[in-house]
């Protein structure tokens, strides 16, 4: 090759390469995550867009969000980047994201959303986010095998899993599976609240942050359950990652575990079918309502034309139905556009919709506080910590946990 073709190249095919490809972060890399997003990787290929993987391990999205600071800080934010609820708003105060409003003028998406998804995906009146699905966190999944052996029921309420708990020991079980990330401390924490509390006092708590509520009877009684959810747990339980503790369920060594319908992912993928081998019920106590959280994608502002335009189409895949049904099949939420017919998807899927129908008209649907929905980063994180040192230390003190969660949100405002 002579020296000016070689040039040639070298000046126009990087540009060539950058500019039909977006480079997108996220943190999902799980197995079920991951073949998820190939499925979006694969249909962004067919419209000749290629996916520049930026996959930050660690489920709940903590490591990835702190990654992600870092390269807006050094001037080197990715094309896209999976962001959800107050977050949105968090990062177009800061006017980094570029609006989409474009895309979802054309493609009605103000019509084609339930009120609840679009607004959080708007910044003063503007679309800054694309959603993907909607997930359920309240989910508890089940090895139907353990309650096969055992001739125990299924547990309704947090008293029944206390009461069902040594006989599964006894048997072999680690009744609950549980990876002590903070993050899955505070998911476990939301359903409790909510089954403790019901939906107006999980709100009051969680998304206004009243005093009252903080430092209620309630609080207190929520810490108390957490206390004696310790025991349901294995002993050696260390860091695992919520998949780990999947897979715990899938290999039958633990009977249950509380945890987002990403879970559904997992079980899927080692071709388990649904209300067979594993069962997804309402957690304890939360059988009316939904706690949700959105996952979306945002985009930063970007010089170049063509990336603008190559934005514009994963905005636009990321909303076409086809793409939702297939992508959701793999991940395991639901589809948020709300017309979609359910006949494709599986048990939990339908269940999850009916749910979510159901909570939003009796006004028990609550956004995830572990999942950034029902406040921002901030309170999130604090949220995760105080729960998860209190669950993981076996003598710490629900008066004084209740104390310092009270204290540490009254110190952010
Ligand atoms: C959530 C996210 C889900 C799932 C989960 C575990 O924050 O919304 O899509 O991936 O983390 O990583």
């Amino acid at each position: 090759m002579n020296r000016t073709l070689l040039a040639i190249l070298f000046f126009i095919l990087p540009a060539f390469s950058f500019a039909n490809e977006v480079e997108v972060l996220h943190w999902w890399t799980s197995p079920g995550e991951k073949a998820a997003v190939s499925v979006l990787e694969r249909q962004l290929n067919d419209k000749g867009i290629k996916w520049e993987d930026f996959g930050v391990e660690g489920g709940g999205g903590s490591k990835a969000m702190t990654v992600l600071k870092s390269r807006v800080i050094s001037g080197n934010p990715p094309t896209a980047a999976q962001i959800r609820g107050k977050g949105i708003q968090e990062w177009a105060s800061l006017g980094l994201l570029t609006e989409i409003d474009d895309v979802a003028r054309k493609e009605r998406w103000d019509e084609k959303l339930p009120p609840m998804v679009s607004e959080t995906l708007k910044f003063q009146g503007h679309y800054v986010a694309a959603p993907v699905n909607i997930h359920r966190n309240n989910w508890l999944w089940v090895n139907p095998q353990a309650f096969r052996k055992t001739g125990l029921e299924l547990p309704e309420t947090w008293e029944d899993m206390f009461r069902i708990a040594p006989q599964l020991q006894k048997a072999g079980y680690i009744p609950l599976a549980y990876g002590r990330e903070p993050w899955q401390a505070s998911a476990i924490f939301e359903s409790v609240l909510l089954a403790t509390g019901g939906a107006d006092f999980y709100r009051a708590a969680m998304v206004e942050n009243d005093p009252e509520a903080l430092t209620s009877k309630t609080m207190m009684k929520t810490f108390e359950t957490m206390a004696r959810i310790r025991g349901l747990f294995d002993q050696g339980s260390s860091r695992r990652s919520w998949d780990q503790a999947t897979q715990l369920v899938i290999d039958g060594k633990a009977a249950m575990q509380l945890m987002g319908d990403w879970v559904r992912g997992e079980f899927l993928l080692q071709d388990k079918q649904p209300g067979k081998d594993f069962l997804c019920i309402p957690a304890p106590g939360t059988k009316d309502a939904f706690v949700y959280n959105i996952d979306s994608f945002v985009m930063f502002n970007m010089p170049d034309e063509q990336q603008k335009k190559a934005q514009q189409s994963l905005a636009s895949l990321l909303m076409n139905p086809d793409f939702q049904i297939a992508f959701n099949l793999k991940k395991g939420g639901i589809p948020a556009l709300d017309f979609i017919d359910d006949q494709d998807m599986d048990i939990c899927a339908r269940k999850s919709r009916r749910d979510f129908n159901r909570s939003m008209a009796r006004g028990t649907l609550v956004p995830s506080t572990t999942h950034g929905m029902a406040a921002g980063e901030r309170v999130q994180n604090v949220v995760s910590e105080v729960v998860s040192r209190f669950i993981n230390d076996p003598n710490a003190d629900p008066a004084k946990a209740v104390k310092q969660l009270s204290l540490a949100i009254k110190a952010l405002k």
